[in-house]
Formats: C-alpha cells, structure tokens, sequence
C-alpha cells in the first residue's frame, strides 16, 4: 500500500502547486469512420484540487473528452500532462484516477465492501491495508456498516456513494464523475450534490465533473467549460461564465435570460434596441471588441430576467411594452412583456404580482450584457 500511495499526495491534504496538474493540449478524437471530430482541439488547463465540468447538449463530446483523459480512448491527436509528466499513451491502470459512469456500473455480484475494494486489490494492496482503506472510505461516504450488502439492495443514492467510494478507495491522482447524479430524482439529487461537493472540498481531490444541466454545473464547479459540437466554446468560473458571458451560446445554454437584438450605435457606450430605444451599457459590458464595433454591427443585449424590474416613468434606459403574460414561480413572478420592435417577449422577475396592461421596464445599464449574435449550429 505504502508502494502504491507513498509517492501520491494524500486526498486529505490539498498542496498549492505552481501551473496545471491536469493538463490538456489541443486534444482532439475522431471515431473511426466519423466526418467529424467528436473532440476537436481542447485546450484546458486544471490546477490541483479544481474541481473542473464540462457542461454542454447531449452529443458535444463529454463523456469521449472524460475517456481520453482516463485512458479508455485514444486521442487522434493533441496530449494530456498529469503532473508533468505526459501520460497520452500511458494505460488507464497505470494513471491512477478514479471514475464514476452514469450508471455507477456497480458489480452486482459483489458486496458493497467488495466493490470498494476492486481497485486495490487489482492493485494488489496487502488486505490490512485494504480493509483500512475500505472502512475509510465508506465512512467518507457515510455508508459505514453496509459493507456486507449488494448494491440491489441499497438506494439509488446509496449506490451512488458506493460508486463514488470504489473510485476514492484507490486515492486517485484525479476523480473523473460523468453525470454521477443523472439517475437520482431531483430533490435528492440537489442534497446529494450539496453533499458530494462539500466532500470534494474536503478532500482537495482534482475533479473532472461532467453534466448537461447547467444549475448542476453553476452550483458544483470552481470552472466550467462550456463545450458544443467537440469544441469548447468558453472556459472560466461560473459567476463570469453567468454574469458576463462572451457568447451568446453561453449567455442561452446557462438559462433564462433575455436576448434582446440590438445594434451598436457606435459611441461606444449605448446600442439601440427595439428599432429606435438607446439603451447605455456598462463599459465592462461588452464582449472582446464589441464596444468598437461601428455604428449599425448588429448585437445581442443579455440580460437576465431577475435584474431587470419595472419603473414608474419613462427615462434614460427605460423601454416600454405591454404585460402579456405572468407565470407565479413559487419566490418570483415571471412577468412577460411585449415590446414594439422585439421579437421576443421581455421577461422580467419581480417578487410582488405585477402590472397589467402598459409598463415601463428600466434595464440597469450595468446588468446588460453585448455579446456577438452568432450562427446557431
Ligand atoms: N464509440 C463511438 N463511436 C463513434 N462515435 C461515437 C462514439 N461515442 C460517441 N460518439 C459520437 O461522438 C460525439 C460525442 O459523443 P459523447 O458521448 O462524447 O457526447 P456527450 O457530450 O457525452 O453526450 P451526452 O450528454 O449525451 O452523454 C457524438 O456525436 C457521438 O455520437
Ligand atoms: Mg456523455
């Protein structure tokens, strides 16, 4: 054991290390036969004890990216660096990291104690030090005195902590969890993130998370990477990725926000936005060139519903429109409103029942947001 775990930092101790642990450089996978990559040139770079997501739709190339950096697929082309060292051609054994699929993949003939103890003794740890680890980890996991049970017997929570315990129980250099919490119904499933993050705090154990809900991503990453179509599209922490997007696709793909199509008008400060409203921005509200761009550049204008509110006069920033429609969400009324010149609906989130009828909407010059109103594709 000491063989195995002597020259490994301990997941109890979090080290501050100069550059990336987990390194990925320009990685790219094509599947044989496939047009397209479903990895194309990804560039990350996550500290130690990060915990890292890839968050984006169904098909955007996650789970394969999550492959290449446990070794289950080879990349056509580009490295991954772990410590320094270049593992791309080491074998998924030799790299020390720990995984969780979706479906857990529990061995159903094997106890939960069995299950936990895989690793190691594949690993070929003394059975001392095995059980050590076993009992330790299930406690991690508060799971201590199921040892002896099989996974059909437990919760679907629970095995998702068993599943979670066998890929800890081996100490790995990094944790790799592809959607652990996909199977958990949804209020379980927030505590069971609450708790598993509090956990990987704890434990300052480098994680590689990866979902398609985007309030799983905002609650549980110190980053996000933002992919579609096997491209990362935008990297950084979840407060910038919300609040300041640079793209549109970020600015619809993290939810409920307005797009408002605008057009820069070329001062450098106001865009214009159903035909003929000036509304002023923030100057840190333009994405990369955006506050350049001449007079006529059409735009998008982000804003999200819960910063916009309604004002009792016309004025500077001020847009008027026409209430059509007011959903009660249970902490907020989600009020719709119809502007001349928009195609959308203006949606806004006010905590007392609304207007009807006409309205002003003031949009706070510094919760707008200019992104690029690219290409859906
Ligand atoms: N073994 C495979 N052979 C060929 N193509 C594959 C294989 N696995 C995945 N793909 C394709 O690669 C692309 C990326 O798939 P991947 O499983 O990485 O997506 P994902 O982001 O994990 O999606 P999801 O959220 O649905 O799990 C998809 O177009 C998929 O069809
Ligand atoms: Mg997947």
């Amino acid at each position: 054991m000491d063989d195995l775990l002597g020259k490994r930092h301990p997941i109890g101790e979090r080290e501050v290390s100069a550059g990336a642990f987990l390194d990925l450089d320009r990685l790219s996978l094509r599947y044989p036969g496939a047009t397209a990559d479903a990895v194309s040139d990804m560039t990350i770079e996550i500290a130690r004890g990060d915990v890292v997501t890839f968050l984006g739709p169904s098909g955007c190339g996650k789970t394969s990216a999550l492959r290449m950096i446990a070794g289950l697929e080879k990349p056509t082309a580009g490295s991954v660096r772990l410590d320094g060292a270049d593992i791309t051609r080491w074998p998924p054994e030799r790299r020390l990291m720990g995984l969780v699929f979706q479906n857990y993949a529990l061995f159903p003939h094997m106890t939960v104690g069995e299950n936990v103890a895989f690793g190691l003794k594949m690993r070929r740890a003394s059975k001392p030090d095995i059980a050590k680890s076993v009992a330790e980890t299930l406690d991690l996991v508060q799971l201590t005195g199921l040892d002896d049970r099989r996974p059909d017997q437990l919760s679907g929570g629970q095995q998702q902590r068993v599943a979670l315990a066998r890929a800890l129980a081996i100490r790995p250099n990094v944790l790799l969890l592809d959607e652990p919490l996909s199977n958990l119904d949804a209020g379980f499933r927030e505590a069971t993130r609450e708790a598993l993050r509090g956990l990987l705090r704890e434990l300052g154990v480098t994680t590689v998370f990866v979902t398609h809900d985007q309030s799983e991503a905002l609650a549980f990453s110190d980053r996000i990477v933002l992919m579609r179509a096997g491209s990362v599209i935008e990297c950084g922490p979840p407060a910038s990725l919300y609040r300041s997007p640079s793209t549109r696709f970020a600015a619809e793909f993290l939810g409920g926000t307005n797009l408002l199509t605008a057009t820069a008008v070329g001062d450098g400060t106001h865009v214009t936005i159903g035909g003929d409203v000036a509304i002023q921005l923030a100057l840190g509200s333009w994405s990369d060139g955006l506050r350049d761009a001449p007079p006529g550049t059409p735009l998008v204008v982000v804003g999200r519903p819960r910063d916009l509110r309604f004002a009792d006069a016309p004025g500077p920033n001020r847009i008027a429109g026409d209430v059509v429609d007011d959903v009660f969400l249970g902490d907020v009324h989600r009020v719709s409103i119809r502007v001349d010149g928009l195609a959308d609906s203006l949606r806004i989130d006010v905590r007392d029942r609304p207007p009807s009828g006409a309205c002003i909407v003031d949009l706070p010059a510094k919760s707008l947001h200019a992104v690029a109103p690219e290409h859906e594709g």
